[in-house]
């Protein structure tokens, strides 16, 4: 089995579908651009039978991007896919990617279908969209509350129907990280052919388990996992792009997984998708929020300043930012306050460090945060105190 993680990002589709107004063809485009620079291995750019514009720009996406699989959604109805089908003929690589319910909730209330007949259609949907092309991605959605007898029969039948991606999604974000590698570990060992396709996890983050989900699933197996920048989605989200993607790689020795990101572009496209779905990243939110790379306790300051790797496990520059940042505040010490002002220009010589540091205190208790120009004040200060 290989270890490379194909990395499949909805921000368009998925995660386009939470917002409270659709993204233009331009904005959508500037996502997919920045996706494809990010190495993203498959970006899904909509659902094309959901509306004319919406077909309009997975057009435009499959036509401008070169290095990613584009990909389009469809519910298992011929009409859904063959709109795929058009909408993506004109690109480089494409996969139609089409879906069924298969958990007894969805096949009861939501499809009022016999699962024999649910079997039926996705069997004749596979084969359908391999009328088009060799990469055909099939989903079970709901798979995480779908029974595991008849999850490992659908598996199996949508392989030998041509599904060369099985996708299992805990649509729902009702799993655990256990049990839903558990789920992945069964598939592997019971589905006889599971070897012929890709296994694929797609985790909604309703309990904040989306991305220990996903990793589970890679730990069992699963080699491709859906995921969206910022982990925008349905609800509370899906598994964020930018949280697996850091994991693999900064526990690579423990995991022993790869992607192809480069990770160097996460910081940009989270921007970016940020600033395009007007969605603000958490200060708190791991790799990308404000605070991720900052650190406030003198103690840690100290410790970074020391040595990086004392309170920083992955470097910002690893993920396209900068540098890390020292906020100045009562809890900074001495040695961060001479970092800051060696920075701005200033030597040892040309300050007395006590009498600074005894000034920024009082500064810092006032006004919480201080800021360069506030040291450089009190530098000016203290310097005019000693020509008195
Ligand atoms: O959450 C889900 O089940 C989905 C499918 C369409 C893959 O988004
Ligand atoms: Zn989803």
């Amino acid at each position: 089995m290989t270890n490379q993680v194909k990395i499949f990002d909805t921000t368009l589709r998925d995660g386009e579908q939470a917002l409270p107004a659709s993204l233009s063809a331009k904005e959508k485009l500037q996502i997919a651009l920045a996706l494809e620079r990010l190495g993203v291995d498959i970006i899904e750019a909509g659902f094309p039978v959901s509306s004319p514009g919406d077909f309009r720009s997975v057009q435009m996406i499959a036509r401008e991007v070169k290095n990613s699989i584009v990909c389009g959604l469809s519910r298992a109805l011929k009409p859904d896919i063959d709109a795929c089908g058009e909408a993506l003929k004109v690109a480089e690589q494409f996969r139609i990617h089409t879906f069924i319910a298969t958990s007894d909730i969805h096949v009861g209330a939501k499809l009022k279908k016999s699962q024999e007949e649910v079997v039926e259609m996705a069997v004749n949907a596979i084969k359908h969209a391999r009328r088009y092309t060799d990469d055909v991605e099939f989903s079970c959605e709901d798979a995480g509350r779908t029974h595991i007898d008849y999850l490992c029969r659908m598996v199996e039948a949508a392989i030998n129907a041509g599904a060369t991606t099985v996708n299992i999604p805990d649509t729902v974000g009702y799993t655990t990280p256990t049990e839903f590698g558990g789920i992945i570990q069964q598939l592997f060992n019971r589905v006889p052919n599971i070897d012929k396709a890709t296994i694929s996890v797609h985790c909604h983050n309703d309990l904040g388990l989306a991305v220990a989900n996903s990793l589970a699933a890679v730990e069992q197996g699963a080699r491709q996992v859906e995921c969206t920048i910022n982990g925008i989605g349905e609800r509370a989200g899906n598994c964020s792009l930018e949280e697996i993607v850091m994991i693999l790689k900064t526990r690579q020795a423990m995991l022993g997984m790869d992607t192809n990101i480069e990770s160097s572009e996460i910081f940009r496209t989270s921007k970016l998708v940020s600033q395009l779905c007007n969605m603000p990243v958490q200060s708190n939110k791991a790799i990308v929020g404000a605070n991720a790379f900052s650190h406030s306790s003198g103690i840690h300051q100290d410790g970074v300043l020391k040595a990086q790797n004392t309170y920083e496990i992955m470097t910002p520059e690893s993920v396209g930012i900068n540098k890390n940042n020292l906020n100045l505040t009562s809890r900074s010490g001495r040695h961060v306050i001479k970092h800051r002002l060696n920075e701005l220009g200033y030597k040892p010589e040309d300050y007395d460090l006590e009498a600074v540091y005894s000034d920024f205190l009082k500064l810092a208790d006032k006004k919480g945060q201080v800021f360069d120009y506030d040291l450089e004040a009190l530098l000016f200060f203290d310097q005019q105190k000693h020509d008195q």
